[in-house]
């Protein structure tokens, strides 16, 4: 960010270093040639094996400060009077595939405005998994419908569709799969139980941008697909989402509801009624600039992220103990918006997978723990104490809710997974070696690091 006393010439230095995507962190640019797997843990005073850092994100030019910067002098700021929403629009439906896309403010208001959409309300039931960011729960609770968790695929990290077919009641209303991490749920199978129970599915692809079921774009497949260009994902404006459909309908109502219930149509202060509730879920004029500046990367970083990801995956899977997330065989592409595996720790001599996060970090690799299960989270379990709630379900309805409410694959995939950032894997492959060697490390030491 330019601050007050930055001149506008420091600013576009250090925006082009930015643009780079590298991390100048106090060890400079110098790289390793050979990372010490024999050397002592960083965590127990040895020398780290990372030496470079990784990409620092997100990544932008000048291409994203003409676009801020033309904007700002056109005077039109918001999608009524500007011309970038629109074409925003129609570069991510020609890129995606999908007949319609409607821009939205961000990947919550896009699922929001699909399950308005389909009229989700009290007594409905609508199917997510446990394995999520909370907005895809509280896309569900704003509508005051019940939200039923599917336990997750311990291979995949995706929700099993043999457990939605279990959760299908007369009640249910929508499936809202999430392509977890930028991989593919299995929609063949998630489609066919929407198609036979007569529900619609709803794709959560808000980690999920270029991901590809049998060649053709996740987002496309389900009644609506829904998508988040918050800062962390893979296609960024700060903020911001978009709703992608092939039916023409649905297209329409869905753009009534992001726009306060009101009719394309509508002028002024005209209200054009259209028949649909609504909200003002509207993408800004400018996060479309930048979103359009930032198109001219996604390719290019996908592929970069796709080759060591595979890289990384075919030299982590020798590691006793670590288990790289599956992907199903029809997805034939997948986003690696997270680069996830399962650490079993009795591979690791018992070390804990806590420790073990601690002694990764300290080798220099950022990681983490990830979800933790949403299913049991306080805030969740809440729902049943919930003044609303009450009013709206009998308590034998919540009773059973909380009943329904147990995915132990969940519980498990949660205490043993690990994860990795999109922009990690950006940097070169060498970085990919010292991932892999920092494990190999820790293994090697498990009962000198479960024991400091
Ligand atoms: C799976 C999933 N669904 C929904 C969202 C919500 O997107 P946003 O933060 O743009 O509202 C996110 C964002 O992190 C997400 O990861």
């Amino acid at each position: 960010m330019m601050n007050a006393h930055m001149k506008r010439r420091e600013f576009f230095k250090t925006s082009t270093l930015a643009g780079t995507g590298l991390a100048l962190g106090a060890g400079g640019l110098a790289t390793r040639a050979f990372a010490e797997v024999d050397g002592k843990p960083a965590i127990l005073g040895g020398k780290p094996v990372v030496t470079q850092g990784f990409p620092s994100w997100p990544v932008y030019d000048e291409t994203e400060e003409k676009a801020l910067l033309s904007t700002l002098h056109s005077g039109h700021w918001f999608r009524g009077s500007g011309a970038n929403v629109g074409r925003f629009e129609d570069a991510y439906s020609k890129l995606t595939g999908a007949k319609h896309c409607l821009a939205t403010s961000c990947g919550t208001s896009a699922l929001f405005t699909a399950l308005g959409a389909l009229d989700v309300g009290p007594g409905d039931e609508v199917i997510i998994p446990p394995y999520t960011f909370v907005a895809t729960y509280n896309a569900v609770v704003l509508n005051y419908a019940l939200p039923i968790f599917a336990d997750s695929d311990l291979e995949t990290f995706q929700i099993d569709p043999k457990k939605i077919g279990a959760a299908v009641t007369p009640q249910t209303r929508a499936i809202v799969p999430v392509h977890l991490g930028g991989s593919v749920a299995d929609l063949d199978s998630i489609l066919a139980i929407g198609e036979k129970q007569k529900v619609p599915v709803v794709e959560d692809a808000c980690q999920a941008h270029l991901a590809e079921w049998k060649g053709r774009k996740v987002g496309t497949w389900g009644r609506a697909g829904c998508f988040s260009f918050q800062a962390s994902k893979n296609l960024n404006s700060g903020e911001g989402g978009a709703l992608l459909t092939n039916d023409d309908d649905f297209a329409s109502v869905c753009y009534n509801f992001h726009n306060q219930g009101r009719a394309r149509q509508s002028t002024g202060y005209s209200f054009a009624y259209s028949g649909s509730r609504g909200s003002n879920l509207r993408l800004s004029e400018f996060q479309a600039g930048i979103l359009l500046a930032q198109m001219t990367r996604l390719e290019a970083q996908a592929r970069q992220r796709s080759s060591n990801a595979e890289y990384l995956t075919s030299i982590l899977k020798d590691i006793e103990g670590i288990m790289p997330a599956k992907m199903y065989a029809n997805c034939t592409r997948n986003a690696y918006h997270l680069y996830m595996f399962r650490f079993l720790k009795d591979r690791f001599d018992g070390l804990e997978r806590g420790k073990f996060l601690q002694a990764l970090q300290k080798e220099g690799v950022p990681c983490s723990s990830g979800y933790e299960p949403l299913n049991k989270d306080k805030y969740v379990q809440a729902l049943t104490q919930s003044r609303h709630y009450r009013k709206l379900y009998t308590e034998a309805e919540l009773k059973h809710w909380t009943e329904r409410n147990s995915c132990p694959q969940n519980d498990q995939l949660c205490s043993q997974a690990v994860w990795l950032t999109q922009n990690m894997l950006l940097g070169p492959r060498s970085s990919m070696d010292q991932i892999a060697d920092a494990i190999r490390r820790i293994r090697k030491n498990a009962p000198e690091i479960a024991r400091g």
